[in-house]
């Protein structure tokens, strides 16, 4: 088949690659031009395991990037991967969406005879590809749904690992009112093994909502019985693992720690929350999945202060600033609100992270950015673990270097006798 693929991010550029990888002729349209570059020289703007090889095998062959609009003309299928940014209240920003649906229809408006499946990947509140794709593609195309097909596709791609996850699906979502246009969809993932799952338009846009909300409150829900443990000396590491041996609940999600990060579950359980408000509807359970994780990081720093009395003129090393390891991803990061809370009370921060100094430094300029765990530990007052590095778990002697051995772990990595976790 041949696909154009509007938006180069890490989901737009996975999938792109991905869908190359097995057969399919793939144009990416970005507005970026050093991203088209990037990506036209097999150079992955973004890190992500197995892309350079896939980008290696693909580009010059069935894989090319472009600033402009024009290969929507002989594609099959046009999909909608753009980014959708959380507005001031909390609500998904759609602008990029109408841009990418009002610039494939004027193409498709100046080619005849071809049927033409537009699928949004991004995440978008349900009613979204209804009531805001289809008539911008239809006014800018000045054609028909009998010409056009819309479906909505969401991704359940995990940062760091999406290029395994695209290729090994939990299920795929095909979500459509036209079954010409979700059977023309599901061909698409003919070389991949998945099971697929055909619903209305909404449910599939609300599918991902859904999930990336459930996987939040896990986490939040495991936190906070992880703060109820530590209070009654329980080890909420063993509790969880008791409790996810149910299958019901499964173990996955239930690692207690400082609070989830990045660019999805906070973003989108807040879109979910501000949908809900819109509705009349006051959504308390996921008010209180944002609550406990606003509030889990500045345990990190209660802790630490009862442990080394007032924080003024301390030096405390943070260790770890991208939002999970194996990214340098610091979107909202659990770093971001310790670091504040350490600078408001004085503190001198010496911080260290594997990949993602060079982004913290343009949030906290002050800061000071060390090249190894050591100099970041050398002769300080207290140290923060706020990133499941793997390298972190190695750490042990490096602690000798502090000048008090004061060790809060915010993400249970280590192994040594003298650490305290956030939650155990
Ligand atoms: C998440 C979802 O896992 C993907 O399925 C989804 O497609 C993606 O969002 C998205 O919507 O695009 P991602 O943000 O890459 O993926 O990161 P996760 O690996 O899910 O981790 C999110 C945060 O939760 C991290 O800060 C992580 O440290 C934290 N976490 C995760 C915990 O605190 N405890 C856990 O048990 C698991």
């Amino acid at each position: 088949m041949r696909i154009t693929v509007v938006g180069g991010g890490y989901v737009g550029l996975v999938s792109a690659a991905c869908f190359a990888d097995t057969g399919h002729f793939v144009t990416i349209v970005d507005t970026d031009p050093v991203k088209v570059d990037m990506i036209n020289s097999k150079k992955p703007p973004i890190y992500e395991k197995g892309l350079l090889d896939i980008l290696k095998r693909t580009v010059g062959k069935n894989l090319s990037a472009s600033t402009e609009y024009e290969s929507v003309t002989d594609s099959d299928i046009s999909l909608i991967c753009v980014g959708t940014p959380p507005g001031e209240d909390g609500s998904a920003n759609l602008e990029y969406i109408r841009a990418a649906a009002s610039s494939i229809g004027t193409i498709i408006g100046k080619t005849t005879g071809r049927y033409h499946v537009v699928a949004v990947k991004s995440t978008v509140p349900p009613g979204t590809t209804e009531n805001i794709v289809k008539p911008y593609v239809l006014k800018s195309s000045k054609k028909t749904d009998d010409d056009i097909g819309f479906v909505m596709n969401p991704e359940f791609l995990r940062e760091g690992l999406a290029v395994y996850d695209f290729m090994n699906p939990d299920r795929i979502v095909i979500g459509s009112k036209s079954r010409k246009a979700a059977d023309i969809a599901e061909k698409l993932y003919s070389g991949i093994k998945g099971e697929i799952l055909h619903t209305e338009t909404t449910a599939a846009e609300m599918i991902k909502y859904t999930s990336n909300a459930f996987l939040a409150t896990k986490i939040s829900f495991s936190n906070e019985i992880g703060n109820i443990c530590k209070i009654l000396g329980i080890d909420v590491y063993d509790v969880m693992k008791g409790v996810g041996m149910d299958h019901r609940i499964s173990p996955f999600f239930l690692n207690a720690g400082a609070g989830f990060g990045g660019s999805c579950f906070p973003k989108d359980v807040s879109a979910l929350v501000s949908l809900a408000k819109s509705k009349g509807i006051n959504p308390v359970l996921l008010n209180s999945v944002l609550d406990v994780n606003e509030n889990q990081p500045l345990k990190m720093v209660e802790i630490l202060e009862k442990r080394t009395g007032p924080l003024k003129n301390k030096k405390i090393a943070v260790l770890g600033l991208a939002f999970k390891d194996n990214t340098d991803d610091i979107r909202d990061s659990r770093s971001i609100p310790v670091i504040c809370a350490l600078l408001k009370k004085g503190a001198q921060v010496s911080a260290y992270d594997p990949m993602a100094t060079n982004t913290m430094r343009k949030v906290y300029p002050d800061v000071e950015y060390c090249s190894s765990s050591s100099d970041a530990l050398c002769d300080a007052d207290g140290c923060l673990i706020m990133t499941e590095w793997p390298e972190f778990s190695e750490l042990n002697d490096e602690f000798n270097l502090m000048k008090s051995k004061v060790i809060i772990e915010g993400r249970r990595i280590l192994s040594i006798n003298e650490r305290e976790g956030i939650c155990w």
